[in-house]
Order: C-alpha cells, then sequence, then structure tokens
C-alpha cells in the first residue's frame, strides 16, 4: 500500500504567498469596484528588455530550422552562458570561479529547495529569521527540521537566527554550532546587506566548524553601496565552505520566463566528498537543463545592450524603493531597507500584528504587502513591501497609505 510522505502533513498552512493570494482574490471578489494595488509577491512588472527579446526571436527561429536545432541541454547548461557567467559576474569582480562549477537551473527557487538533498537528514540547519519560506519549507518536507509550535511558530530543529531591528537585521553567529548555514543578501525579506567584513566572519566561522554556507545572492543586482560584496566568493575561504545560488529573476525581469544557476566550487568537501560531483549527479538526473532559447535570452543579459537596459531597469525600481521608503518614513513609520534592495521592511503602527496589518491595508488603502510574521517569528510587528510594481501604482499606494 502507497504511503505518504508524511512531512508534507506537518507544513503549517499554506505557502505564504499563495495565502497572500487567496485573501487577496477573497477581498476582490467580495469588492469587485476597488482597485487593489499588489505590491506584495516580489513579481517584476517591467517587460523584458530589448536585447533580451531580440536574442529571444533569434534563438527561436535557430529551433525552427534543422542546422541549428537543439534538443536536450548539457546537463551542467549551454557552455556559451557558463564562461558568459564565469567571465562577467566572478572573474571580472575579482573571484576565482570556473564555467565547470556553475549548474544553470530554471531558477533560484528550486535550487534553493533542491539543495538540501544532498545534505544528510541529520544535518542541522540555520536561518535568518525572518527568512525566504523555502529554505524552511524544503527542509520541513525533507524530514529535516523536527517538530513544530504552534505557538512560537518554530521548528525543533532548527536554529533561528533573529534579524531584527538592534542587529541591524544581520544574524549574528548561533551559540548552537550548525551544520547547513542559509545567507540571503541582500536580504529578502528585510532589504538588509551585510558588509564583506561581516560576510568573512561567517565564512570563517563555517571553515572552522565545518558547516556549509548555502548563499543567496538573488538580488546582488540592486546593490549601490561600495563595501556591500556582490558575491561570497570575494571572501577569503569561501571555496571551501560555500554555495551560491544566483536568480535572472530581480535583475532582468525572468520570473515568468525562469533562469537561474547554482555555484558549487570542487573544493568545497563534506567528509572528503566534494558536494560538486553530488549536485552534478542530481542535476544529471533530475533535470534536462533550461530550455536553449532562455539560456540564450540569459548571455544577452551580459551584453552591451543588455547590461545598460537592465542597469535602467533596476534603477526604475530602485526609484519606486526610494518612493516607498521616504513615504511611508514621512507618514510616520519606522521603515528599513530600499537601499540596495528593492524591499522596504517597516515595523507596523500601534503594535499591530503583521497580519492584522495585512487586513488593513487591504481594507483601508488597497493596498497589499507581505505580513512579516509570514518569513518567520521575528518577522512579526513586521510588514514589506516591495518595488516592483509600476512607478504610477507605487506613487498610488504609498500617497495612499499616507492618507489614512
Ligand atoms: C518574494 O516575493 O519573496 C519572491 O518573489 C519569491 C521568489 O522569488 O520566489
Amino acid at each position: 500500500m502507497a504511503k505518504l510522505n508524511d512531512n508534507y502533513l506537518k507544513l503549517p498552512g499554506s505557502y505564504l504567498f499563495s495565502t497572500v493570494a487567496r485573501k487577496v482574490r477573497e477581498y476582490q471578489e467580495a469588492n469587485p469596484d476597488k482597485k487593489v494595488i499588489k505590491l506584495s509577491i516580489g513579481d517584476v512588472t517591467q517587460p523584458l528588455a530589448p536585447a533580451i527579446i531580440e536574442s529571444l526571436h533569434k534563438a527561436v527561429d535557430e529551433m525552427g530550422k534543422a542546422e541549428t536545432f537543439r534538443g536536450y541541454a548539457p546537463d551542467l547548461g549551454y557552455e556559451f552562458l557558463r564562461n558568459t557567467i564565469a567571465e562577467k559576474d566572478y572573474k571580472a569582480k575579482g573571484c576565482n570561479v570556473s564555467p565547470d562549477e556553475i549548474f544553470v537551473s530554471d531558477g533560484a527557487k528550486s535550487d534553493s529547495a533542491n539543495i538540501q538533498e544532498i545534505f544528510s537528514i541529520d544535518n542541522k540547519i540555520a536561518v535568518g529569521d525572518p527568512v525566504y519560506p523555502v529554505y524552511v519549507d524544503s527542509n520541513v518536507m525533507a524530514g529535516r527540521t523536527g517538530t513544530y509550535d504552534k505557538v512560537k511558530e518554530t521548528w525543533s530543529d532548527v536554529i533561528y537566527m533573529p534579524c531584527v531591528a538592534e542587529n541591524n537585521f544581520v544574524p549574528e553567529i548561533p551559540k548552537e554550532v550548525p551544520d547547513l548555514i542559509y545567507l540571503c543578501f541582500p536580504n529578502n525579506p528585510t532589504g538588509a546587506t551585510i558588509k564583506k567584513a561581516q560576510l568573512q566572519e561567517w565564512v570563517d566561522y563555517a571553515n572552522k566548524v565545518g558547516a556549509v554556507i548555502i548563499y543567496d545572492a538573488a538580488y546582488e543586482a540592486y546593490i549601490s553601496e561600495a563595501d556591500v560584496p556582490h558575491s561570497i566568493y570575494e571572501c577569503e575561504g569561501a571555496r571551501t565552505c560555500a554555495i551560491e545560488l544566483r536568480s535572472f529573476s530581480k535583475n532582468a525581469g525572468f520570473t515568468g520566463v525562469r533562469l537561474g544557476f547554482t555555484v558549487v566550487p570542487k573544493e568545497l568537501k563534506v567528509d572528503g566528498v566534494a558536494l560538486h560531483g553530488l549536485w552534478a549527479r542530481r542535476h544529471g538526473t533530475k533535470y534536462n537543463g533550461a530550455p536553449y532559447i532562455v539560456q540564450r535570452a540569459g548571455e544577452a543579459v551580459y551584453s552591451e545592450a543588455g547590461q545598460a537596459q537592465l542597469k535602467a531597469q533596476v534603477a526604475y525600481y530602485m526609484n519606486n524603493a526610494k518612493y516607498i521608503y521616504n513615504g511611508l518614513k514621512e507618514a510616520g513609520y519606522s521603515v528599513s531597507g530600499g537601499v540596495n534592495a528593492p524591499y522596504v521592511w517597516l515595523r507596523t503602527p500601534g503594535n499591530m500584528t503583521s497580519w492584522e496589518f495585512f487586513d488593513y491595508l487591504l481594507e483601508k488603502a488597497n493596498v497589499v504587502g507581505t505580513p512579516g510574521s509570514g518569513f518567520g517569528p521575528s518577522g512579526e510587528h513586521y510588514f514589506r513591501v516591495n518595488a516592483f510594481g509600476s512607478y504610477e501604482n507605487t506613487v498610488e499606494a504609498i500617497n495612499r497609505i499616507k492618507a489614512l
């Protein structure tokens, strides 16, 4: 008789953004005349840049001719893309990452959920709190997180590293030694960043205790300050302790196109076994590669025209972030983030819970954000507003909030 993976039954509620979407749908059904502005899930709204569209068209045409048609992609991704990534994202920035350490995928969400598979179930994970829910949920599904405390909203076998105003939303090294450490900078959801010297401390610590850092750098394109690292491989010793996840979703608008990559350096070993080989095995068995046309679109991200167009796109969203940050501040909210990240993180007023504030904004301003508690217990009494809307909608949303 078939048996369930009953770890799935332990998951409380539904995926955060599914809950948000359901609540908004219900509100809209009950109030069809209201214009709801969504600044919740970090989904981009600007169209793909012309250089990317041109590349997509060209690749589609190639697929229509016998002599240029492509079938299955190579396991790790096409060399043209991996060489470009190694050159432009790493070598040009002084980081030592070779093309064959880059695994092209359909995005950082799946990689961040799947990477835990190559580690023993006995590993203890540490996460920033609040955190992108996929890291914890995927470990719950694997059975690595122990039991759930409904009151505290925590898992018994997860080390939570509070990221709160008092520590500038940067986690401190925990008392209990973790085996796997998830770090995300610029951070989703808080928009906080880590300085290079602070990240170096994490790398030194991981090397000392034999932990592996899973470093999610999906928002690196939004970094505007000089001393904020774009990659963990800027730190000395990272090649022996860190895996890095990258995405094309936020820097190039690929949320619907789907493309990302994971770097696993060859020196990174656990019990003397290179993780590179394990991830290659997993990739080869469970994945058939991102589509050729999408990988060509990814290559165009790095062309001269692509770079210029995407710089303008990132600037557009960061202009929204500035409007959100300043507007909420003027309205008396305590705000952070929004300088090196497309997320503004605010403290809810009057000690409202995050979900109370969600309902309040939805009903009174018809604006949707994301409740901080959905990202972890330390996110309670916080709220995330994203900068990925159109400028017009962003201005309208903030002005409505200011008018409350
Ligand atoms: C978010 O809103 O946190 C992100 O868009 C989710 C994601 O990238 O999967």
